[in-house]
């Protein structure tokens, strides 16, 4: 997955995000240059540092789309903060260093789920003896040699049926995984570290309370203990800590909220300009302390997103434009397009809506020209007011199935075919009207 090539990646995101494809293409760019990298030797790839990207396009027309579809493609760390959200150092609220720390955790848990997986097989055997073991009465310590082989065969006869599920049903006692259920967000890591260790002093190890649940259940709970068993902690935050510092994606959402726009002389928040001060040696390459240990961040690739509505990119510190080299528009979107998201999209507007509506046992059809109609008036009242994007299709898709929605408990058994007098009758007046379109869309 993560030597997928350029093209590969641009189709995945194909299926989710439509058009865009300026920004497709350099995301996927960057990405597979730092397989490329490293192929490289080692000296030289130490100089091959990552080009970090801004992308800048107004709201609604899929920048953080396409860095969530990415998230799930490549299985690599991937953090979307917003920008907006962290504070100068002093002040008070998360500093920016935090960013980090928590691609790290996220790291940490890609990591172990990953190995969990490699030794699944491991895992599974563990949780069938466990619990094969507490179904049946223990072998009194010195048994002869009878009693061993009995004691085997009806071992053997209730694993065949814990394999076949016929157990599931029944009630055994586990031990409760013991998790810290406290926060770390916002902790420092040295603080998470003393959290840890007062955890397992009080704890005295890894068992937490016995509970009665069903064999279903406690197969859950013992491969989080089985794993927990099986994989060595420390290799597992070495191995997150190469996956961070070598693969590393942070999204840094919301960007143009922490720029200080030149010609606006409203109440500017004077600790903006402080976040973008705290973000350059991050960007830049600098160590972080995290629970994995220290974390250099010189080859994490950063994703910069903003509308830029109030402010431009040469509002940002000349030190931060300078550390996002790569620059991509998002296009607004226009009535074909908006069409397309409408349909196109695997799991669509319209196929959710047919899906909410197939519980009901409605069957939800629309006729092409219907949809042709909503993306126009879409598009219409998207020019007419703000522009807010493809979130624009949710306003007039509920408004133009509302009362659907309300009755379709009526309507069980029926198929609902929506044609274009119907978007015209519900959506058409609405768009017509300015003051309406504003309040109702
Ligand atoms: N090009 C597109 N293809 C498919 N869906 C899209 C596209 N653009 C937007 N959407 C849909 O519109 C919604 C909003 O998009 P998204 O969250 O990406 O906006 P954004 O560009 O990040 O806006 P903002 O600047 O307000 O954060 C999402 O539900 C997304 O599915
Ligand atoms: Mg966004």
């Amino acid at each position: 997955m993560e030597n997928l090539t350029p093209k590969e990646i641009v189709a995945h995101l194909d299926r989710y995000v439509i058009g865009q494809n300026d920004a497709k293409r350099t995301i996927a760019v960057a990405l597979r240059n730092r397989y490329r990298r490293m192929q490289l030797p080692e000296e030289m790839q130490r100089d091959v540092t990552p080009k970090n990207i801004l992308m800048i396009g107004s709201t609604g027309v899929g920048k953080t789309e396409i860095a969530r579809r990415l998230a799930h493609l490549m299985k690599l760390p991937f953090i979307k903060v917003e920008a907006s959200k962290y504070t100068e150092v002093g002040f008070v609220g998360r500093d920016v260093e935090s960013m980090i720390r928590d691609l790290a955790a996220t790291a940490l848990q890609l990591v172990r789920e990953e190995e969990s997986k490699r030794i699944e097989n491991e895992i599974e055997a563990y949780v069938a003896d466990k619990i094969v073991e507490k179904l049946l009465p223990p072998l009194p310590a010195g048994a002869s040699e009878e009693k061993k082989a009995d004691y085997e065969a009806s071992y053997a006869r209730m694993k065949e049926r814990y394999e076949k599920g016929e157990l599931d049903t029944l009630k055994i006692k586990v031990h409760m995984p013991l998790k810290p259920d406290l926060p770390e967000e916002g902790l420092s890591p040295q603080l998470i570290q003393v959290q840890e260790s007062i955890v397992k002093v009080l704890g005295g190890g890894k068992k937490g309370p016995e509970k009665e649940v069903s064999v279903a259940e406690a197969k859950k709970i013992l491969r989080t203990e089985a794993s927990e068993t099986l994989l060595d902690e420390e290799s597992l935050k070495e191995k997150a800590k190469e996956k961070v510092e070598k693969g590393g994606i942070v999204f840094l959402d919301e960007i143009d909220k922490i720029a200080v726009s030149s010609d606006s002389h409203s109440r500017q928040d004077p600790s903006k300009e402080g976040v973008q001060r705290d973000l350059l040696p991050i960007v830049e390459g600098s160590t972080v302390a995290t629970k994995l240990g220290r974390v250099k961040t010189d080859h994490i690739l950063f994703i910069a997103a903003g509308a830029f509505h109030l402010s431009k990119p040469s509002d940002l510190i000349p030190e931060l434009q300078g550390r996002f080299p790569l620059r991509v528009e998002l296009e607004s979107l226009s009535e074909e397009t908006l069409y397309r998201i409408l349909t196109e999209p695997k799991h669509s507007l319209v196929k959710q809506y047919q899906a909410l509506l197939a519980v009901e046992g409605v069957s939800l059809q629309f006729e092409e020209s219907s949809l042709k109609a909503v993306a126009r008036y879409a598009y219409l009242a998207n020019e007419k007011t703000e522009d807010i994007g493809a979130r624009r299709l949710h306003t007039v898709m509920e408004k133009l199935l509302e009362e659907i929605a309300f009755e379709a408990d009526e309507h069980r058994g029926e198929t609902i075919v929506i044609d274009e007098a119907t978007v015209r009758e519900r959506i058409g007046d609405v768009v017509e009207d300015e003051d309406k379109t504003r309040y109702i869309l």
